[in-house]
């Protein structure tokens, strides 16, 4: 388990810009510790994840302990801790229905192609691969959600078109 202490030399992870993003969230909710969720993905969108270093920083914020900002993170499947994800986070779809019409093929597919595992990230850090439950369309499936686009009815092909497009226009 990761102890997650405070420390002083530690440099600081969170930036002005960070800090004043996560601020601007206090007048909307009704406590500091409410902010916890919107703060996270303040960091996560910017570092693309969230070191234990941002959670310390974010708890003096929302003046919390690590501990209670640690336990909301580790709630969320989506924020990784020990390294940023890809530029393009790839979500494939694994539910009933996605499963029944091919995810697990398209899935064996892609991470054959990229040389990934599930959860991991290719190479040249363009694209993480990811597991999801039921994106909401199932009579689309199987589904890919990427850079907040739903990809529908995704073929082999077309997942080898989506890998070279992530790899070669990387999301912002
Ligand atoms: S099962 Fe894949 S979108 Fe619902």
């Amino acid at each position: 388990m990761s102890e997650v202490t405070s420390d002083v030399t530690t440099q600081r992870v969170l930036t002005d810009e960070m800090v004043a993003a996560i601020k601007a969230f206090f007048p909307r909710y009704p406590t500091r510790q409410a902010v916890t969720l919107p703060a996270l993905h303040v960091v996560n969108e910017r570092l693309r994840y969230v070191p234990l270093q941002a959670v310390v920083e974010i708890a003096e914020l929302l003046e919390l302990a690590p501990a209670q900002v640690q336990d909301t993170l580790t709630f969320y499947g989506m924020f990784k801790q020990d390294a940023p994800h890809g530029q393009t986070r790839a979500w494939v779809c694994r539910s009933m229905s996605c499963m029944l019409l091919g995810a697990n093929e398209l899935l064996d597919h892609i991470c054959h192609k990229t040389g990934t595992r599930p959860g991991e990230t290719t190479a040249d850090g363009s694209t993480t691969i990811e597991f999801a439950e039921c994106l909401g369309a199932c009579e689309f499936a199987p589904c890919i959600l990427a850079n907040k686009t739903l990809h529908k009815c995704v073929t082999s092909h077309q997942a080898d078109q989506l890998l070279n497009e992530w790899k070669t226009k990387p999301a912002p």
